[in-house]
């Protein structure tokens, strides 16, 4: 079977950049053409050096004029903060894009980048796609496939479980881990208005079943560390610390989406350090969707567990392959900024194939 073949752009190789730079090396449905990255200690490597794999020929650079002026189909775009202007940029030089960070789709909380991303579109007759794992795939266009097999839906619930004990992180401090519960209660670390950003994947659900969301409404709570936790920052990073006896272990973010006076689509994330906190939530790592209705369903999205018996949590990679797998499709859509909606069922490309 021949594939037509895509020429990619890796921009920032953080932990969802590496998985797609390594997947854009592997898939042979891509030719990887130009790797941007911030540290200067990745300046001048060999982007397989970057991605763990044997030496590519392709070199990484920090300098931004030299990828714009790149010859490319496409990039996948995952700095650590996202730049609308820098994407519009690539749009204009030719590039469709896709994005971790979205936009996911056109909303009326952040009208101007969609309106800006899709101006730089037309323009240059290319698309901009936003998607990753949640928001962009596990509490949207999962629950949305998922509900075809359903009769009728009364409630829709997307869990978000993480150990972040099994699975370090840099941002453990600043995510409040340690603190004291009272002051966290007061003032949580996520932005009040975080939940304006995941509105996207709630209105895209709402829209796809044809309902419109009336109010969305917050729940915050916290769960106490039962012992000292040592922990560390992950994989390759120096530093940590011990979460002491009494302060945040756990934390539980809920957003629900409210339409004709009821909660029909709720988000929860549970983040937990261990098993060593009051309460004592699940600390199973993975995605769950639990749609309520006629039938009921429940449906369970996480890798296998490691040989501790606990699971990684996938939410990154994932974030960087849903992107990648969507590349393909999205460089041959209309021009525009496309969503899950416009994309339809992708058909990804050149994952079948010998190791
Ligand atoms: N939708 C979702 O489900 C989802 C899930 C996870 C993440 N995300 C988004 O995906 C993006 C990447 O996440 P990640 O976990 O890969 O982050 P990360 O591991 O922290 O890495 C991001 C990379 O950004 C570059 N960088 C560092 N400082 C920077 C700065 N000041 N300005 C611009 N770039 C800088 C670095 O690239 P180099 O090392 O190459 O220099 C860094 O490795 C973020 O925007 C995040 O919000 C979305």
């Amino acid at each position: 079977m021949t594939h037509k073949t895509y020429r990619v752009i890796q921009w920032c190789t953080g932990v969802v950049g590496k998985t797609a730079l390594r997947h854009f090396i592997e898939n042979p449905v891509f030719e990887l053409v130009g790797v941007l990255v911030t540290n200067p200690d990745k300046d001048g490597k060999d982007a397989g050096d970057l991605a763990g794999l044997a030496a590519t020929g392709v070199t990484a650079t920090s300098d931004v004029e030299k990828i714009m002026a790149l010859d490319a189909d496409c990039v996948l775009f995952a700095p650590i903060v996202t730049d609308v202007d820098m994407i519009c940029r690539l749009l204009r030089s030719g590039k469709n894009v896709v994005s971790p960070a979205g936009p996911f789709v056109p909303n009326k909380y952040f009208p101007d980048e969609s309106k800006k991303i899709e101006a730089a579109c037309l323009e240059a007759g290319v698309s901009f796609h936003g998607c990753g794992i949640h928001p962009g795939f596990s509490g949207d266009i999962l629950p949305l496939t998922l509900s075809r097999l359903m009769n009728r839906i009364d409630r829709i619930q997307i869990i978000e479980f993480i150990d972040k004990d099994k699975n370090p992180m840099v941002y453990t401090e600043m995510m409040g881990f340690g603190a004291d519960p009272q002051e966290l209660l007061a003032k949580p670390r996520r932005a009040p208005d975080t939940w304006r950003h995941f509105y996207q994947s709630l209105a895209m659900v709402a829209e796809g079943l044809g309902q419109e969301i009336e109010k969305v409404t917050s729940h915050f709570e916290v769960a106490s560390a039962t012992q000292d936790i040592p922990y560390t920052l992950g994989e390759g990073r120096s530093g940590g610390g011990v979460i002491k006896t009494g302060t945040v272990g756990g934390q539980h973010y809920e957003w629900t989406a409210w339409v004709d006076g009821v909660p029909l689509i709720s988000y929860h994330f549970y983040w937990t350090m261990g098993e060593h906190v009051e309460p004592r939530w699940d600390i199973d790592s993975r995605y769950q969707v639990v749609i309520e209705g006629d039938p009921g369903m429940e449906v369970r999205l996480m890798s296998p567990p490691d040989a501790d018996g606990k699971r990684p949590f996938l939410g990154l990679p994932w974030t960087g392959l849903v992107g990648a797998t969507a590349l393909p499709a999205v460089c041959d859509a209309q021009p525009g900024l496309i969503t899950h909606l416009d994309l339809g069922v992708v058909q990804p490309r050149g994952l079948v194939r010998a190791k």
